[in-house]
């Protein structure tokens, strides 16, 4: 994959204006962390052909062999922009499948994009804020597009793949229209009302008995909303509602 051959597919302004793309990285977020710190300019892209240490969330591995999208956006933005950035991210992820395969895509609370009820992408999003205004955010966006997932017994039965094999024309025509659904989703802000509606009718996670941790704790109960800041909240069996910000949920009831 050469950097020309996802730019000129783009209809984008700035998001992949500029792509980086390298066949082996470490994790896409620690070159967009470093080319961030020295300036590049807003909406750069870094690709990586596959991952030696792909991370998730939560500290968790993220298994990205080629074949697979592994991207981070780099954007400087403002603190307000922050809370819609994962819901922005997880819908062009839901836009570009659905668009470039037909297959049908949902949204687990945060940022899970589901197809049949098994994970084929995640975002992993890292900012960093300073009194106040953020100096960077890298917006990273791993998809299964290319894995045979039989071959990895840790996730073969949470995870799967649009195609089993490593399929060159499909990636690059999803990460072409994944940036442009970025851009043009991220360039309605201020206004994110339409971007939280759209990700929250496509959670899969509200209505459903839920067991989510974060950090330490655990709370157990109904999602019953999502607000506009992205976080979930769940009623306990006691009545309460507890607002989870960060964390993971386990759906207990399908
Ligand atoms: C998750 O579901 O926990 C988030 C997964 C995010 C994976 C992507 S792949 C590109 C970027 N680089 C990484 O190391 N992680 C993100």
């Amino acid at each position: 994959m050469s950097p020309s051959s996802i730019t000129r597919g783009l209809k984008t302004g700035f998001i992949g204006r500029k792509v980086v793309y390298n066949p082996t990285l470490a994790s896409t977020m620690d070159t967009a962390r470093q080319a961030a710190r020295q300036g590049v300019e807003d909406g750069t892209v870094i690709i990586a052909g596959e991952q030696t240490a792909g991370r998730g969330r939560l500290k968790r591995t993220w298994l990205s062999p080629p074949g697979n999208i592994a991207l981070s956006i780099i954007l400087y933005t403002d603190i307000a922009s922050l809370p819609y950035l994962v819901m922005i991210a997880a819908l062009a992820v839901a836009h570009s499948i659905e668009g470039a395969t037909g297959v049908k895509t949902q949204i687990k609370w945060p940022n899970d994009i589901l197809i049949d009820g098994k994970k084929a992408g995640g975002i992993l999003i890292e900012n960093e804020v300073k009194k106040n205004k953020v100096a960077y955010s890298v917006v990273g966006i791993g998809i299964n597009v290319g894995l045979k997932v039989a071959d990895y017994p840790e996730i073969s039965a949470t995870s799967i793949s649009l195609k089993s094999e490593p399929v060159p024309d499909l990636r690059i025509k999803i990460i072409q229209s994944l940036l442009n659904e970025f851009e043009r989703l991220y360039l309605k802000l201020p206004h994110g009302e339409a971007i939280y509606e759209e990700w929250r009718s496509r959670l899969v996670t509200l209505g459903k008995k839920v067991r989510a941790t974060s950090g330490k704790k655990i709370i157990e109960g109904t999602a019953e909303s999502v607000n506009e800041s992205g976080a979930l909240i769940i009623r306990q069996a006691n009545g309460r509602l507890v607002r989870v910000v960060a964390g993971d949920v386990t759906l207990s009831e399908k």
